[in-house]
């Protein structure tokens, strides 16, 4: 991305006398102090699916190798800046674009964001992907089959949802549309270990982080 392309506005507000002010410390500047570039590593999959435990694997494999990192986890999140957001789909939509506005910033800030939630719709990973330059998003998939995340049901939610005690439940009576063509798809039911090894490989492959 050119100096040029990286100063230009994300989006038009809704104030046309809101000016963009670009600024002289740049993105690159950041990631030279960071020694790596900025990227958003989004998980995506079923409640239960290992999503959390396997991003906060991932960072902990990273923050020992020196790499700034950022988890976004959506249990979290939605303690905080999302913690007015139901599950409806309009909801979980908003849920995403503010997620993906706070992971551009931090990918802005030269960070190796890593973000965990279900974010069921297609559309909106794609908006998420969209707000960033090429290569800067990287969809890991979290394949896990709907009968082991009920299994394991961390937090008893599929049984409410299976009692009627809880409506919109992904899986249940909420879609999850799985990615058509995700940069990484994993075999959820494998080991978390096996799992970021297979990540770092990538992240490697992809010169995000030094052999
Ligand atoms: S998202 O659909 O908007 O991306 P998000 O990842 O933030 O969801 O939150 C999902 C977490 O909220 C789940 O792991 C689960 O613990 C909890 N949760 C509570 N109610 C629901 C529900 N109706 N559907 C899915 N997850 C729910």
């Amino acid at each position: 991305m050119s100096r040029q392309e990286r100063t230009q506005p994300p989006a038009a507000p809704a104030d046309e006398n809101v000016v963009w002010h670009p600024h002289a410390v740049t993105r690159e500047d950041r990631e030279r102090l960071h020694n790596h570039q900025g990227v958003v590593i989004w998980f995506t999959g079923l409640s239960g699916s290992g999503k959390s435990t396997l991003a906060g694997a991932l960072e902990q494999a990273l923050h020992a190798r020196g790499v700034s990192t950022y988890l976004l986890d959506g249990d979290n999140v939605r303690h905080g800046l999302c913690r007015d957001l139901t599950f409806s789909d309009g909801d979980r939509r908003e849920n995403i674009r503010r997620v993906g506005e706070v992971a551009r910033l931090m990918v802005d800030a030269g960070l190796v964001v890593l973000t965990a939630f279900i974010s069921p719709h297609r559309a909106e990973r794609q908006m998420v992907r969209d707000l960033l330059a090429e290569g800067q998003f990287i969809e890991v998939f979290v394949d896990t089959p709907l009968a082991i995340c009920e299994a394991r049901d961390p937090k008893g939610l599929y049984k409410k949802a299976r009692a009627g005690e809880l409506r919109n439940f992904t899986g249940i009576d909420s879609v999850y549309e799985q990615p058509e063509r995700p940069d990484v798809r994993l075999d959820g039911e494998q080991l978390v270990t096996n799992l970021v090894s297979q990540l770092l490989d990538l992240l490697r492959r992809r010169a995000i982080i030094n052999s």
